[in-house]
């Protein structure tokens, strides 16, 4: 007779009990076999009676996460809350050495997130990950075979789109806290264009991946983002410093449903992944013509990712596995967001230091300089080169 005894599995707590937060903990409860998942976290009002609603009996409840880390029994955490508590969760996470999953961003500066980045690498013995969900597709992950097959030949651009439904309420204030379109929707983006574009071949000096960026904005039916130098549309193009070139248009005001694709451009041909960007592949014929049910949201366009991603890490920890993205991949995109979203603010190309840092201080007409390599700029009333739209910048 044989013994099959069943695999270690790792004990995680997960923190954040929001919008992904409560996708994470119903995939964490029953959809990862190698995961016991052994505790929550989230310090909102309200948030313990929800977890007793909603989560398996065995998962404790914490609101405060230093005990949870401390005290749990938790080998790993998933940190899934606002992006302004990521940074000082992963540095406590790793001092009190756990394994750390974080949701993108890092941070929505670029020292706080070279800060982070370091502090995971100096800790090796600790997984540390910051899944974009693109890396975790079916689809992506079949072009990206294609592409390393020569398949597509040269590949040398890549072209992407990621649009939001429109929020019917009008308010999307609450995004300028995330770090603006770029830094907080763009990332995945810029992450794709990383992916397919071979990025650290064919340089000259291997710390600068990228040379310059533009990008430009709108604010078509969000008319208060430009208070806080954000855009409802946004446009970014980079150039790599291998000479490969990527575009994106990011958005949050479609009206059918959230839409997102990729095009991969190669010199023997071109994958376009996502165009279509429906719920299903049922088609509808009838008065109104041809169609198909548009999805509603990146959650459920992508929902399979937020189950590999989840699995990968637990191999990584478990097993040693190898992981999708690196602390680099996270550094990388993110220099690239912010240098984006700075560039929107001003006006003006960002260029890249022989460093491969975005050299983010901008001139006045006057000659004087302000900004800093950080990222966190402010703004006085009609400093911005954004149409003239801007009246001033609040400390994001
Ligand atoms: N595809 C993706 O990778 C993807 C998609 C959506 C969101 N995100 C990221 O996930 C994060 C969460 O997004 P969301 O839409 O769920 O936000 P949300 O505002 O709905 O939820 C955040 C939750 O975190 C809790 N929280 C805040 N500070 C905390 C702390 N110190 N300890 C414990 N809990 C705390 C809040 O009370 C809230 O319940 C964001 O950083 C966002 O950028 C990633």
């Amino acid at each position: 007779m044989t013994v099959t005894s069943s695999p270690r599995q790792l004990k995680l707590a997960l923190f954040g009990l929001g919008r992904l937060g409560a996708i994470r903990a119903r995939i964490l409860a029953s959809q990862q076999p190698l995961i016991d998942f052994i505790a929550a976290c989230d310090t909102k009002p309200g948030a313990a009676e929800w977890a007793v609603a909603n989560l398996p009996p065995s998962v404790r409840f914490y609101d405060d996460p230093e005990d949870c880390m401390r005290h749990s029994g938790a080998e790993a955490i998933l940190i899934s809350t606002a992006t302004a508590t990521h940074a000082p969760l992963i540095c406590l996470g790793l001092d009190l050495g756990l394994h750390v999953m974080c949701e993108k961003p890092i941070a929505v500066d670029v020292l706080t997130t070279q800060e982070v980045v370091q502090k995971a690498k100096s800790n090796p013995q600790l997984k540390f990950l910051v899944p974009f969900t693109r890396r975790y597709d079916d689809s992506y992950r079949a072009a990206k075979l294609l592409a390393e097959k020569g398949s597509l030949g040269e590949v040398h651009a890549v072209e992407t789109h990621c649009i939001d439904k429109q929020d019917p309420t009008g308010n999307n204030l609450f995004l300028v806290i995330s770090g603006g379109i770029f830094v907080d929707m763009g990332i995945h983006d810029i992450d794709v264009g990383r992916y397919f574009l071979d990025v650290k071949s064919g340089l000259t000096n291997p710390k600068r991946q990228v040379n310059r960026v533009v990008a430009m904005g709108q604010q078509v039916v969000y008319g208060d983002l430009a208070e806080y130098g954000d855009a409802d549309n946004g446009w970014g193009l980079v150039e790599f410093a291998n000479g490969k070139i990527m575009t994106t248009h990011l958005g949050r005001t479609t009206t059918n449903g959230y839409e997102a694709g990729t095009r991969v451009h190669g010199t023997k041909g071109h994958a376009l992944i996502g165009a279509n960007s429906t719920i299903n592949r049922v088609e509808i014929r009838d008065q109104y013509g041809v169609r198909n049910a548009s999805a509603p949201d990146a959650f459920s366009l992508y929902d399979k990712t937020f189950i590999n991603d989840l699995d990968e890490f637990a191999r990584a920890v478990l097993y040693d596995a190898p992981m999708s993205c690196t602390p680099e991949d996270a550094f990388e995109a993110a220099k690239i967001v912010i240098a984006l979203q700075h560039s929107f603010r001003t006006g003006q190309p960002v260029y890249f230091s022989e460093d491969g840092l975005p050299l983010l201080e901008t001139t006045k007409a006057n000659g004087e300089t302000n900004g800093t390599a950080n990222g966190l700029v402010t703004y006085t009333a009609n400093e911005s080169a954004n149409g003239g739209h801007s009246t001033g910048l609040k400390a994001i």
